[in-house]
């Protein structure tokens, strides 16, 4: 079948690739090379966005929806500890988070053990090397809870446990397996295709530069490529795999000659992982992705935004044909979403015997989630905002107590801690200290520490800002400000002579 050229190719440019599929184009690679290159530096100093998907807020919402699954299974009589794997878990902050808010609900219910074993893996072994140096994790790593692995999405494998010393296939639960992906699928191979006529083309990438690159792999290259799209006919069962094909041939049939974008290697990924647990298995996934048919029939090209690296909006659509083929279903918010599309499929597992999961989810997301969260914090950003002490508690407590939150009430705490009664000032202490439990440190340009001991000052308590400013001083070295607060905190503490 005829490849059809859709532009002029620009003669002042040279082609660093010729047309091809494109899960396979070099695109990928450089991707890899890009988070590869970074480590966690990517995050800390390379403006890879991770707010949205690594707050205390979402973190706590996860935990309510893997509690409300677990309820549900209980429930039908299958009681057994659960393993969760997060895809692409990047610099671990969400891990972190994640078990933290599922600790903070197992002690309100009294309960001794986490009723988990969490599974960080992402396609970068340094970040895995990275974690499993991380002193937040030791207490998980001691409790048995967490484990750590190298997953490649593109070439999923059986993931090595490095605690556990062994493969996930031994240790594979029983039940169903949870799986948590953040800003993951966004960035692993995806293929395009349009359907008119009732035929089905497959949309190839080529890719061009202004001049011959150096290194075809220096990922560097992704900010001067420029995108050529070309068009050929393809059969149904472009993939020869009824679990690819069905929901592909599902999704371009409705697409009605928009450009559906397929992603190809998460659905494999899947569909391999689901092999560990005998199918069923549980997805909680977030991305700058899309679920409504709308959305689908409004792309005329393959949606990629570069920043350094790049990203493709996800498909949520086709993860649902996926999974209702599969035996199971998805939960969509409903809404358009403008930053972050929530949402969670079931594999091989009845909708119906998780009333629990749904509620939770509808709760949780659907009325008020994740991206609602972030619109208030962007609001809050975008303004002078003046906060009392007691809006300001408010807002941590709907954060879940988080640090970017902190930062954006700290003129106003700044302006009415002083005058705030004691009995405020005790609130607020044990806020800070809550704060800081959610810490996870990756040596950003913010010292969140200092910052604790400068607010604890002004919430005129001396003896828990010496500690912060002691915290500050062995993660990011001494400083003038620093060594200040450490000497007047120390003098505000010698007890005064009596008379
Ligand atoms: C945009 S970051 C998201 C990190 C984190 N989940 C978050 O929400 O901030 C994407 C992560 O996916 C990882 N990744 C990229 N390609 C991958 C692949 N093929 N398999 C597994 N992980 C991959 C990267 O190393 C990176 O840690």
């Amino acid at each position: 079948m005829d490849e059809v050229p859709e532009q002029d190719p620009d003669p002042r440019q040279v082609e660093v690739e010729g047309p091809r599929r494109f899960s396979e184009s070099l695109l990928f690679t450089l991707q890899r090379r890009f988070f590869e290159r970074g480590g966690v530096a990517a995050w800390s100093t390379g403006g890879v966005p991770s707010y949205i998907t690594t707050n205390p807020f979402i973190a706590r919402v996860y935990a309510r929806i893997v509690d409300a699954f677990r309820r549900d299974l209980e429930r039908a009589g299958a009681a057994e500890r659960l393993t969760v794997l997060e895809l692409g878990a990047g610099p671990g902050r969400f891990g972190y988070l994640f078990l933290r808010a599922m600790d903070e609900a197992r002690q309100a219910r009294g309960e001794r053990e986490l009723p988990i074993r969490y599974v960080m893996t992402d396609g970068n072994p340094a970040l895995v090397h990275c974690w499993r140096g991380h002193a937040a994790f030791e207490p998980f790593v001691d409790g048995g809870v967490v484990d750590f692995a190298h997953f490649d999405l593109g070439h999923p494998a059986d993931p090595w446990l490095e605690v556990a010393r062994r493969p996930l296939s031994e240790v594979a639960p029983r039940g169903p397996l949870v799986v948590l992906a953040n800003y993951v699928f966004d960035c692993v191979p995806q293929d395009a295709f349009e359907c008119a006529g009732g035929r089905l083309h497959e949309v190839l990438v080529s890719l061009f530069a202004a001049e011959v690159p150096e290194d075809r792999l220096d990922p560097e290259l992704l900010s001067r490529l420029r995108l050529e799209f070309s068009r050929r006919e393809v059969p149904w069962d472009v993939y020869r795999d009824p679990a690819l094909d069905a929901p592909l041939a599902a999704c371009a049939r409705e697409a009605d000659g928009g450009t559906v974008m397929f992603p190809s290697a998460a659905l494999a990924a899947l569909e391999h992982l689901a092999g560990y647990s005998g199918g069923r298995l549980l997805l909680l996934a977030a991305d700058k992705g899309y679920h409504r048919v709308e959305e689908v029939r409004e792309r005329s090209e393959p949606d990629i935004v570069m920043h350094g690296c790049f990203s493709l909006g996800v498909n949520f659509r086709a993860f649902r044909s996926y999974f209702e083929r599969a035996g199971g279903t998805a939960l969509f918010a409903g809404h358009r979403p403008d930053y972050l599309d929530v949402c969670v499929f079931l594999r091989n597992l009845r909708p119906e015997g998780f009333p629990e999961l749904r509620r939770t989810f509808r709760e949780q997301v659907a009325e008020g989630g994740p991206e609602d969260y972030f619109h208030l914090t962007q609001s809050l950003e975008s303004g002078s905002f003046l906060p009392t002490v007691e809006e300001s508690l408010g807002l941590l407590r709907l954060s879940a107590f988080d640090a970017k939150t902190l930062a954006l009430c700290r003129a106003g705490l700044l302006k009415h801690l002083p005058e705030a009664s004691e009995a405020v000032k005790v609130e607020f202490r044990a806020a800070l200290r809550r704060v800081r439990a959610n810490y996870y440190h990756i040596g950003e340009g913010v010292d969140l520490p200092f910052e604790l001991g400068f607010l604890s000052i002004h919430a005129g308590d001396h003896a828990g800002a010496l500690a912060y400013f002691e915290e500050s001083l062995a993660l990011y070295g001494p400083s003038e400000p620093t060594t200040f607060n450490i000497g007047l905190c120390r003098q505000h503490l010698v007890p005064v002579p009596e008379a």
